[in-house]
């Protein structure tokens, strides 16, 4: 069997900024069927459907209760046959339930294969985790299904926050409605520009003078997960107060590539170059993120290795720090990484981390946007959010890094050779 490059280097970065008391559920990845088990439907879709149920209704019960659930409608997953070969599939499914309440419910998802029921029972419990998790859910006949995804719970952000981080709080709620669709009509609104567009200022920096010397902050270095960068950002903001519509984009964008670099180097990867048309589409995209879907997704089709980061605030934090803070967020993924082990969707868990320092990417492009918070209408967007800045980064990579392989992964993610 041919060896199939699969796009497996999308990550969400699930920091949603947001809307309301929500439950949201991002399926990222599942483990398709095997050749011979989708003869006659390979034209079929895998579908999901998620449910929160009274946690006192068991699992082989909420089949026959579903009036006594909130259920999303069905979410479209790939096409059955792109899972033959290997049978590993990537792609986003998101479903939104509203008014979940942790105390008293619970989390359930059905999974089928076009009218085909996959899941047995039909409906398996699923933890609620504000984290990326994997559940094996088991399936007909006698077999196991890997699914791998994310829950956020979305909340209202208080008017006068300075920054949207995301929340630890246990959601609460009650009605169920289609984040996706939502999300794709939305995001189909092309017609509809914004209102606010801010322009940056050219490059004040040659882009042959800016890599080597910057240094490396400890401080940042330290950062060991997402809500100490998110704290680090919003503290460094208030002392930089830099201006959001005047912000220096381009010394961001440099100084992103040679943090990068610096990065890779202590593991042994060579230093990426910046690409004009990485850049070109990672801008595309950052705008597309930034003026349309207002929450962070990957492009599809994975043409290139894609990680992304979004922060918001009144001010921020000087370009250097951001840039930092901006790749130190990849690589703290990469805390406890096990060189010499490698196991399927283990991307999933330190994706970012290991695009950032994957050998054989040789290029890379980094697209910035910042808006207004309030000129972007979005799922998921708080409409309380005057004064709020938004800026997201798309940091694109060719060749992708994260093939599925345990040799590529042996042979690009290498052990740190010299310390920081
Ligand atoms: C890393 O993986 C290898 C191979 O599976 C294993 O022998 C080793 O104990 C692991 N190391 C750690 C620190 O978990």
């Amino acid at each position: 069997m041919a060896m199939m490059k699969l796009s497996l280097f999308l990550f969400f970065f699930l920091i949603f900024y947001i809307a309301a008391d929500t439950i949201e559920i991002t399926v990222n990845q599942y483990t398709g069927l095997k050749r011979r088990e989708i003869r006659g439907i390979e034209n079929k879709f895998y579908q999901f459907q998620f449910c929160a149920c009274p946690k006192k209704l068991t699992d082989r019960l909420v089949a026959n209760n579903l009036q006594k659930c909130d259920c999303s409608g069905f979410e479209r997953g790939k096409q059955l046959r792109e899972s033959i070969g290997i049978a590993k599939l990537s792609n986003s499914v998101i479903s939104k339930i509203a008014n979940f309440d942790e105390e008293t419910s619970r989390l359930l998802v059905k999974v089928l294969a076009g009218d085909r029921t996959l899941t047995w029972p039909d409906f398996q419990t699923i933890p609620m985790s504000n984290s990326k998790s994997e559940v094996l859910l088991t399936t007909l006949p006698n077999s196991k299904m890997r699914l791998a995804y994310t829950t956020n719970s979305i909340q209202k952000s208080t008017p006068g926050d300075n920054i949207p981080v995301m929340t630890n709080e246990k959601p609460k709620l009650s009605k169920l409605s289609t984040f996706f669709k939502t999300f794709r009509k939305s995001g189909a609104k092309k017609e509809e520009e914004p209102k606010q567009k801010y322009e940056v200022k050219a490059a004040p920096t040659p882009v042959t003078t800016f890599s080597s010397s910057l240094e490396i902050n400890p401080e940042i270095r330290r950062l060991s997960n997402m809500n100490a960068v998110k704290s680090y950002l919003f503290s460094r903001s208030r002392v930089d107060k830099n201006e959001p519509v005047s912000y220096d984009v381009q010394s961001l964008k440099n100084m992103i590539v040679s943090y990068h670099n610096i990065y890779r180097s202590k593991h042994s990867a060579l230093a990426l170059s910046v690409d004009p048309v990485l850049e070109s589409r990672g801008k595309r995209w950052a705008d597309e993120l930034a003026y349309h879907k207002g929450c962070l997704i990957h492009e599809q089709p994975r043409v290139y290795g894609e990680n992304l980061f979004f922060f918001g605030a009144r001010h921020l934090p000087n370009p250097k720090t951001l840039a930092q803070a901006v790749t130190q967020s990849f690589y703290l993924e990469g805390i406890g990484y096990n060189y010499s082990n490698w196991r399927p969707f283990s991307y999933f868990k330190t994706g970012h981390f290991t695009q950032l320092v994957w050998k054989k990417s040789t290029r890379i492009g980094v697209g910035i946007s910042i808006v207004k918070a309030n000129t972007v209408r979005s799922p998921c967007m708080s409409t309380s959010s005057n004064n709020m800045y938004l800026i997201w980064v798309v940091v694109k990579y060719d060749p992708a890094g994260n093939f599925e392989s345990k040799n590529e992964y042996l042979d690009n993610v290498r052990p740190m050779t010299s310390s920081f």
